[in-house]
């Protein structure tokens, strides 16, 4: 069967992070890829992951508490475009992730938005190791959902090829707004360059 988008991001990750990495959760809630995460990179790697809600971080905190993992991930309550606060000049980033949109079961209110999603995006390019992917999973449904997914897509549309492999996985026959995936890989240095 077909992977969904969320079973899909998960797989993608699984395909490149190896033990000692460094790697991003650009959007905390509840640690599902935080912990997927934290799992990869084992002992000697390390997460940031990011959400602008107390409850997100201390829930995620506790999680990785009780499954041994805590050491190795650094919980920051702030937003994810404030990225280049906590990495080194030139900390090579191995994956990231977004799941964008509300918590569910939360405060519906509280929405990732276009602008932030970028600036983000764009610190995390430039941090990008070879072969390092960058995982955006993006929902239609709710308010300001449809001028995310449309700045989202303009933005990986506009990456050059020479320097990165995207991908969208989509199903485009599903009612009720499936979620919606984007890939962005950074391509290996050609020899010479
Ligand atoms: C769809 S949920 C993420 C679900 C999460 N992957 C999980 O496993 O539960 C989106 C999250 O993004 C957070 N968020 C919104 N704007 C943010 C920002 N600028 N920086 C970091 N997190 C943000 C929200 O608080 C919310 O918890």
């Amino acid at each position: 069967m077909l992977q969904t988008a969320l079973h899909f991001s998960h797989t993608l990750l699984k395909e490149v992070v190896q033990p000692g990495n460094h790697v991003v959760d650009a959007t905390m809630g509840n640690g599902n890829d935080t912990q997927l995460l934290a799992e990869l990179v084992g002992k000697t790697g390390k997460v940031y992951a990011f959400d602008i809600q107390e409850q997100a971080v201390q829930t995620t905190k506790q999680r990785l508490t009780e499954q041994q993992l805590a050491e190795r991930v650094h919980c920051i309550h702030d937003g994810h475009q404030h990225l280049s606060n906590y990495l080194g000049k030139d900390e090579p980033i191995h994956a990231a992730i977004f799941n964008l949109g509300y918590l569910p079961k939360s405060d519906k209110q509280i929405i990732t938005l276009p602008e932030t999603t970028k600036q983000a995006l764009h610190t995390l390019q430039t941090h990008l190791a070879p072969r390092g992917r960058i995982i955006i999973v993006a929902y239609s449904g709710h308010e300001g959902g449809v001028e995310e997914l449309q700045e989202i897509t303009q933005y990986c549309e506009s990456l050059p090829q020479e320097a990165f492999n995207v991908l969208n996985y989509q199903f485009i026959n599903q009612k009720n707004q499936p979620p919606i995936l984007f890939c962005i890989e950074k391509k290996p240095m050609r020899h010479g360059n």
